[in-house]
């Protein structure tokens, strides 16, 4: 079993990310590792570029996210952590796979149609083909698994649809088929002003998202403004249908404290917002308060932080370098 997963590193991380991603990541790392696999982990500095980049921003960015994500228990003596930029083996494959990924499937992709909007002669060239590089940033590690949220599995379906084309355009066997595993908790944290918009780093209001960096007062506001509905919570997930914020908040909390929806509604049946709401902000307090101080921690050595990266990039690259070389060779370049 291989595992690879990655995290842009702009802005903070949020609880979705949390929920829907990183949660995955540390419980997959031990079991990984005693099944005699390998998981590695990286800051997506390279998919960043596909925005506006302010360049002091993105070398503090690349820094701070590593540390929380060391700080919410990956640790990087078990797993590989590191930058996409420093191991050139992704951009050199992300060519490579250029010439199989069609135009076709790279307009299909929704975060595309999403991002650019009606703007499409105006964006980046990299925000198009974003998921050319996702796909080399998992085929180059003949990957087994990808833990992601749900918005990154079409990414992930491309991948395999590129990985397909490949081995049969080259009559060859080198890349297996990167199985995506979406959380089943979490697999969408939705927006806490709209229960139809995912939450996400991008989204203009701060009141929308709960920073793993936030203070136990603004986690406690954040929930006490969260948009609901004036109705109880009923007993069952059926009775939350027509319901998405309150679906959200009930999600949160069956994440947060490791126990089904169905379990958190079975608790909470009758009751309302005004003593709901408390009880899920206590919880992710109690969550993310110690996540927060170890990542406040962390900061105080930002260089102790940057070996790690120096030396998961390391160990990342010497994996790397054997699947580039045999892609190389399939397509009959000379390097
Ligand atoms: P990114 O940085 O947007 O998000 C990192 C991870 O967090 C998950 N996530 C969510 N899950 C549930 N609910 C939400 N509201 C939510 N918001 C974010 C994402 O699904 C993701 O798993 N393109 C990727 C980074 C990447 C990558 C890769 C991932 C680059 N190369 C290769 C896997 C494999 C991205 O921008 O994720």
């Amino acid at each position: 079993m291989r595992v690879v997963s990655g995290i842009q590193p702009t802005g903070n991380l949020h609880l979705g990310n949390y929920l829907g991603a990183i949660k995955q990541w540390v419980a997959m790392q031990d079991d990984v590792a005693a099944s005699g696999g390998e998981c590695l982990f990286f800051l997506a500095d390279l998919h960043a570029l596909t925005q506006p980049v302010v360049p002091a921003e993105l070398a503090a960015n690349t820094i701070e996210m590593a540390a929380a994500l060391i700080a919410c228990g990956i640790d990087p003596a078990k797993s590989i952590l590191f930058n996409q930029a420093r191991v050139p083996a992704h951009s050199e494959l992300a060519w490579l796979l250029g010439g199989t990924a069609r135009m076709g499937w790279l307009n299909r992709m929704t975060q595309w149609k999403d991002k650019a909007g009606k703007d499409r002669d105006g964006q980046s060239v990299g925000l198009f083909t974003y998921p050319v590089l996702m796909a080399a940033d998992v085929l180059v590690y003949k990957t087994t698994h990808v833990p992601v949220g749900h918005d990154q599995k079409q990414h992930l379906e491309l991948a395999r649809d590129i990985a397909t084309k490949f081995n049969q355009d080259f009559g060859v066997e080198l890349f297996p088929l990167p199985e995506p595993l979406v959380s089943a908790a979490a697999p969408r944290i939705m927006s806490l002003r709209d229960g139809s918009a995912k939450m996400s780093k991008s989204d203009p209001s701060e009141a929308s998202r709960i920073h793993l960096t936030d203070s136990d007062e603004a986690i406690a506001q954040k929930f006490r403004k969260a948009r609901t509905d004036p109705e109880p919570l009923p007993g069952e997930m059926a009775g939350l249908d027509e319901r998405p914020e309150a679906r959200n908040l009930v999600t949160i909390y069956a994440a947060l404290a490791d126990t089904s929806a169905e379990a958190v509604l079975a608790d909470f049946a009758g009751q309302g917002f005004g003593a709901f709401k408390p009880a899920l902000a206590d919880l992710a307090i109690s969550v993310i308060g110690p996540i927060r101080d170890r990542f406040t921690q962390l900061l105080d050595d930002r260089e102790a932080v940057g070996r790690h990266l120096a030396q998961g990039a390391a160990q990342a690259a010497a994996r790397a370098a054997p699947t580039l070389a045999e892609a190389q060779r399939a397509i009959g370049l000379q390097v």
